[in-house]
């Protein structure tokens, strides 16, 4: 098997990309894989208080700048204390979203722009760029539909998220090589199937 292999889940929200990513994770694991999983917001002591500054706010309390600069903040740390490391030492790294939400939450549906986040990710981590991105696609109104708790992010409209979905599968018809789009509102194992054929597809 291949080693050193940077994977990304990516989705609008309730489309159960941590479920997913977990059972990745332990089907790469199956296969005798060494697998680190994580995820961002998150995955480093700064991420995680980047983590809770971010989804813990009232709504309409960060700017559009500030939310993205702490994403990015997050990240950096992320890339230089896990992501790299891992991959360097021959892990497979499975990361629950990454670089494309900020592209299509901060970028396209918060209006920031994709150029300059393209940029802006690189300069974050040093122009670490995943091998593959699973985007777990499912309309707005489906995915919100199945969250219980919505946190500041979550909490936006439904026009909010649905650019958001647009967002992403721009982001798909951009990378067709990398980004591979999945239906999300199929049952949850037969999706884990689905990113199981593109997962081993890939790695083979
Ligand atoms: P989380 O509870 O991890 O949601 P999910 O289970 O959907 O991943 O919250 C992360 C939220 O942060 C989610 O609403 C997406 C948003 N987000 C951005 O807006 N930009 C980013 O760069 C990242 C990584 C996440």
């Amino acid at each position: 098997m291949r080693k050193g292999l940077f994977i990304t889940l990516e989705g609008p929200e309730g489309g159960g990309k941590t479920t997913q990513a977990r059972w990745l994770a332990e089907d790469l694991q199956a296969k005798g894989a060494d697998v680190v999983l994580t995820r961002e917001p998150g995955g480093t002591a700064v991420g995680n208080g980047v983590r809770s500054i971010l989804l813990d706010s009232s709504p309409g309390s960060i700017s559009p700048e500030a939310e993205t600069l702490l994403y990015l903040a997050g990240r950096a740390q992320h890339a230089a204390e896990v992501l790299r490391p891992s991959l360097h030492a021959g892990r497979i790294v499975v990361c629950d979203r990454y670089t494309d939400s900020t592209l299509a939450y901060q970028g396209h549906a918060r209006g920031l722009g994709v150029e300059p986040l393209i940029a802006m990710n690189d300069f974050a981590t040093g122009g670490l760029r995943p091998g593959l991105t699973l985007l777990l696609d499912i309309p707005a109104e489906v995915g919100l539909e199945r969250q219980r708790e919505h946190n500041r992010m979550e909490a936006e409209g439904l026009d909010f998220h649905r650019k958001v979905r647009e967002g992403f599968l721009l982001l798909a018809e951009r990378w067709p090589e990398r980004v591979k789009v999945v239906d999300a509102s199929q049952p949850p194992g037969i999706v884990r199937s689905r990113l199981w054929d593109i997962v081993w597809g890939w790695i083979r």
